[in-house]
C-alpha cells in the first residue's frame, strides 16, 4: 500500500486528495499545507507549498512513495528538480518545463517557433517602445506581465490611456517585479480549458471544461480565480477537440521535448474558439482551479497509476472517463476578489447531497469558518448539464452563511 504527499491547500488539491482516496492502492495521504476539508480525508502537514527543503525532509522521513505537486509556485520553485535529484518520485514539471506557464514570453516564442496558433505579439522591456507598438495596433490591446502574477498580470486595455497606465505600472513602477511585458492582439470567442496528463510526447486528454472568471452573473464584475466550472461543452465540436488535441496540446508537448524541457505533469491549454479557429490564450503547467474539481470526479481509472506512470516515464493505457456531465459552483467571501473578512461560521453542510470541496476554510473552536476568498465549491453530476446544474443549486441553497456569495448562472454558455 502506498503513501502520497499532495502539495497545496486549495480546492484543486482537495479534488486531487479525493481522487486519490478512491485508489485501491493508496493507504495514506498527506497534504501540505492542506485545509480544513482536506484534513477530513488526509493528514494536513503544516509546511508552505514553496518550502522545498522542508517538504523534501518530510517526504524522506515519512517514506512517501509519491509526491503530487498542485501549485505553479511550487513547480517554479524547482521542487520537482530537487525531489528527483534526491531520488524521490514526483508528479509535476521541472522548473525548466514550468516556463511554459511561468514565462509568457517563453510560451509565445515556443508557439511562434512550432506553429501553434495564438494571438500575434511582441515583447518589451522598454516603456516607450511598448507604448509605440500598442499605438500602432488596433484596440483593445492585451498586456501581459511576463511572470507569475497570481492571475493579476493581464490587462485588456480599451484605449491608449488605459494602455499607458498599465504599461507604466508594469514597466516603470515594476508592480509585479522586473519582468518584461508581452503585448498581444485581442481575440474573441468562447474560452475553454483543455487539461492533459503529459509525459514527454505522450498526451492523455481529460474532458474539456469551462471556467467562469468574472465575479458576478452575466460575466460581470472583476476577474477572479474562477467562480464555477462544468464539463461537456456544446459549442466545441469533435473536430474542434481533435484540432486542439493534435495541433495544440500534442504539438506543445513535442515542442517542449525538442527544446530539452520535456513535460511530466499536467499541461493546461487555456484556449479560445475564435472566428479564425482555436487559439491559445495561455498555457498552464498544472491542474486548473476550479476545473479540476469538476473533471476529476469523472475519472474511472486509478489516479495513483496515472501519477506514478507520468512521474516515472512509464507508458500507460489512456485514462478512462465517465461520460456524465459535471458542474460546480464556488461560494466566495463577500468582497472577493477585493478585500474581505474571514472567520465567519458556515453551517448546515451535513444535509448537502453533493460533493463539497473546500477551497479556503478552517476550524475555529470546532466550528467550520471561512478562511479565504474562495471558500467552498459544490459539485454534482447528471445525465445533462441542466440536471447537474439544478442539483448543485438545490444543494447550495441549503448552506448557511450570510457572508458568502455565488454566481447563479454557471454553464450559461451551454444552456442559455
Ligand atoms: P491569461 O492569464 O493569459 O489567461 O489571461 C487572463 C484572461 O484575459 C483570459 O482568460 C482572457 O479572458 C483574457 N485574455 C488573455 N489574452 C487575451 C487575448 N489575446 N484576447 C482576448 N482576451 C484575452
Ligand atoms: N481556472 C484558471 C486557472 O486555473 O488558472
Amino acid at each position: 500500500m502506498k503513501s502520497v504527499l499532495v502539495i497545496g491547500g486549495g480546492g484543486r488539491e482537495h479534488a486531487i486528495v479525493d481522487a486519490l482516496r478512491r485508489s485501491p492502492q493508496v493507504e495514506k495521504i498527506y497534504c501540505a499545507p492542506g485545509n480544513a476539508g482536506i484534513g477530513q480525508q488526509a493528514i494536513n502537514v503544516p509546511l508552505k507549498d514553496t518550502d522545498v527543503a522542508g517538504l523534501l525532509s518530510f517526504a524522506r522521513e515519512n517514506q512517501v512513495d509519491l509526491t503530487v505537486v498542485g501549485p505553479e509556485a511550487s513547480l517554479a520553485a524547482g521542487i520537482v528538480d530537487v525531489f528527483r535529484a534526491a531520488g524521490l518520485k514526483v508528479f509535476g514539471h521541472t522548473k525548466a518545463a514550468t516556463a511554459i506557464e511561468s514565462s509568457k514570453e517563453f510560451a509565445k516564442r515556443l508557439m511562434a517557433r512550432y506553429g501553434i496558433p495564438t494571438a500575434a505579439y511582441e515583447a518589451f522591456s522598454d516603456y516607450d517602445k511598448a507604448l509605440a507598438y500598442v499605438s500602432s495596433r488596433p484596440f483593445p490591446s492585451v498586456l501581459k506581465y511576463d511572470g507569475l502574477a497570481a492571475g493579476k498580470g493581464v490587462v485588456v486595455a480599451q484605449n491608449l490611456e488605459e494602455a499607458r497606465a498599465a504599461l507604466a505600472d508594469m514597466l516603470l513602477d515594476h508592480s509585479f517585479g522586473e519582468g518584461r511585458v508581452v503585448v498581444e492582439d485581442y481575440l474573441t470567442g468562447p474560452e475553454f480549458s483543455f487539461l492533459c496528463f503529459v509525459d514527454g510526447s505522450r498526451v492523455y486528454p481529460m474532458p474539456l471544461s469551462q471556467d467562469h472568471k468574472r465575479a458576478f452573473d452575466g460575466d460581470k464584475g472583476p476577474n477572479t480565480g474562477g467562480m464555477g466550472a462544468y464539463t461537456g461543452l456544446p459549442f466545441i465540436t469533435e473536430a474542434d477537440r481533435e484540432f486542439a488535441y493534435k495541433e495544440i496540446l500534442c504539438k506543445a508537448a513535442e515542442a517542449m521535448v525538442s527544446e530539452g524541457r520535456p513535460l511530466s505533469g499536467v499541461l493546461y491549454g487555456g484556449l479560445m474558439k475564435t472566428p479564425e479557429g482555436i487559439k491559445v490564450i495561455e498555457f498552464n503547467a498544472r491542474f486548473g482551479d476550479p476545473e479540476t474539481e469538476v473533471v476529476l470526479p469523472l475519472l474511472e481509472s486509478d489516479i495513483y497509476d496515472i501519477f506514478e506512470a507520468v512521474a516515472t516515464g512509464r507508458e500507460m493505457e489512456a485514462p478512462v472517463w465517465r461520460s456524465a456531465f459535471s458542474l460546480g459552483v464556488v461560494l466566495a467571501s463577500k468582497g472577493y476578489p477585493g478585500s474581505y473578512q474571514k472567520g465567519f461560521a458556515i453551517k448546515n453542510l451535513d444535509p448537502v447531497e453533493a460533493r463539497i470541496v473546500h477551497m479556503g476554510t478552517a476550524f475555529k473552536d470546532g466550528q467550520l469558518v471561512t478562511n479565504g476568498g474562495r471558500v467552498l465549491m459544490v459539485i454534482a453530476e447528471g445525465p445533462s448539464i441542466a440536471e447537474a446544474r439544478g442539483k448543485v443549486y438545490r444543494e447550495v441553497a441549503q448552506i448557511e452563511c450570510d457572508h458568502l456569495f455565488y454566481r447563479h448562472d454557471i454553464a450559461h454558455c451551454a444552456l442559455d
